[in-house]
């Protein structure tokens, strides 16, 4: 049996750990958060020793209430770690001894904390990686309603962050909405791959004793049990790719980010950020900060930080479990938090944000943001487009160089003329936009109809 304040393994040492090894290896500090997963795999493990023989039908049920005393323990925060409690495994082990005298002591009876763990953390990511995936539709939502909200604004569109073509904000502020719908489906496809149960595959190798690892991975809600014992505890693909998957949830909010940060300068002045959700200058009175976006730009590299990390642990680890795999948890923990707080912070910033129609329009209008309609004007009639290209580039060159308006050289050109002079009125390139899954208000209403589409079905698909 287990004493109180010495470890699962003091059995085969003459001397308790050093004080040193246990500061060092010990993942208690970071791994309690397992806690409930790790007594749910020990409820679904006692249930699956004794439905194959291995503990009596009392001792099971003796496990199982010393289990739910634990469970309220932990709960309500009353549970007494010690320092001898390496990690969460460790802990409830000790606890459900206590608890459960000799019944107790059979609860790791063909089991390892090899399997243990990677069983507590596939079903930490199952829950925690879908609460990521429906906080990405949450800001999804946002981005949806202020697109409904506003179906007439436009603004520049950029390439090199050189003005290029109005496109309507809707549409701007949907092309982030679309990047995350494919997030939303890499982090339901990394919890459809994970749901595999390790259980059952001890420290390595499965035991000799009569188990049924079918029987844990169905109680416990796992699609299926593993195939290779060695692969079961050796196998963190599914950290790295959630890892993967919220790091590039990451880079496209540093994208918001970055455009928020423009969007509110007063050299853009496209938005304004609400009070509550900007900062001041402890030293400047009249700054507002837009902290959120630039912390959602910087909490990126974090972000690839904890993949990166992760990857160069788990490179050239010999099967099966090694240590170094304890190492999986805290970016993983970091990426999940880390992320689920920026996308509260920025759903609340872009929800309570004001634009400013004005400006936007005043840098949409600029006239020569018509000059490719200008071209495609001439390509109407039957001008290549290179001809037409090279035409209005040259109006676009003279306008630039003597400050004559580009609407008046177009109308006094024989070749454009008053009709195509009037696609260069405020309001009009916009309008232009008309090719489906374009920037322009005839596209909208296709794209929109899409879109609400997409978040219905990922509801769907978080639910079930
Ligand atoms: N804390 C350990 C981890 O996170 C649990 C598994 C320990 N296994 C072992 N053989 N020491 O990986």
């Amino acid at each position: 049996m287990t004493e109180r304040g010495s470890t699962l393994w003091h059995g085969r040492f003459a001397e308790g750990p050093a004080e040193a090894l246990m500061a060092f290896t010990a993942s208690i500090g970071f791994d309690r958060r397992l806690w409930r997963d790790d007594i749910e795999g020990s409820r679904a493990h006692v249930k699956g020793l004794a439905h194959v023989g291995l503990l009596s039908e009392v001792e099971r049920d003796e496990v199982l209430s010393a289990l739910d005393a634990t469970y309220r323990e932990m709960d309500s925060a009353s549970f007494e770690f010690l320092p001898s409690d390496e990690d969460i495994h460790t802990a409830v082990e000790r606890r459900v001894t206590e608890l459960a005298g000799p019944a107790g002591a059979k609860l790791h009876t063909a089991r390892s904390r090899n399997d243990q763990v990677a069983t507590d953390l596939r079903l930490w990511c199952k829950r925690e990686v879908r609460l990521v995936a429906e906080r990405v539709v949450a800001l999804q939502r946002v981005l949806l309603a202020r697109a409904e909200a506003d179906q007439v604004t436009a603004l520049p569109g950029y390439t090199h962050l050189q003005r290029a073509q109005p496109v309507l904000l809707a549409h701007h502020l949907l092309a982030h909405g679309w990047a995350l719908a494919r997030d939303v489906d890499r982090l339901l496809a990394t919890i459809e791959r994970l749901d595999v149960s390790p259980l059952g595959a001890g420290a390595l190798a499965g035991t000799s004793l009569p188990i049924d690892p079918h029987f844990t991975a169905s109680t416990l809600g796992f699609a299926k049990p593993f195939d290779n014992s060695l692969d079961a505890v050796s196998d963190r693909d599914f950290v790295a790719e959630a890892l993967f998957d919220i790091a590039l949830v990451g880079v496209h909010l540093a994208r918001i980010g970055e455009e928020w940060v423009l969007w509110t300068s007063e050299e853009f002045g496209f938005a304004r950020l609400d009070d509550r959700y900007a900062t001041g200058s402890s030293m400047l009175p009249q700054k507002k900060n837009p902290d959120i976006a630039e912390l959602a730009r910087g909490k990126s590299g974090r972000l690839i930080g904890n993949l990166t990390g992760l990857l160069i642990t788990l490179k050239g680890l010999p099967f099966a479990y090694n240590r170094d795999l304890q190492e999986d948890k805290e970016p993983l923990f970091d990426s999940v938090e880390q992320v689920s707080l920026a996308l509260l912070a920025l759903a609340g910033m872009i929800e309570s944000a004001t634009f400013d129609p004005e400006r936007m329009a005043a840098a949409a209008d600029a006239e020569t943001n018509s000059a490719t309609d200008l071209a495609e004007w001439l390509v109407r009639g039957g001008t290549p487009f290179r001809d037409a290209h090279a035409i209005v580039g040259q109006l676009v060159r003279t306008h630039l160089a003597t400050g004559t308006s580009l609407a008046e050289l177009v109308r006094g050109d024989d070749r454009l003329g008053a009709d195509a002079a009037a696609l260069v009125a405020p309001g009009v390139a916009v309008t232009r936009r008309s090719s489906p899954g374009a920037g322009g208000p005839d596209a909208l209403d296709a794209q929109l109809v899409a879109f609400r589409e997409v978040i219905e079905r990922d509801r769907g698909r978080l639910v079930g």
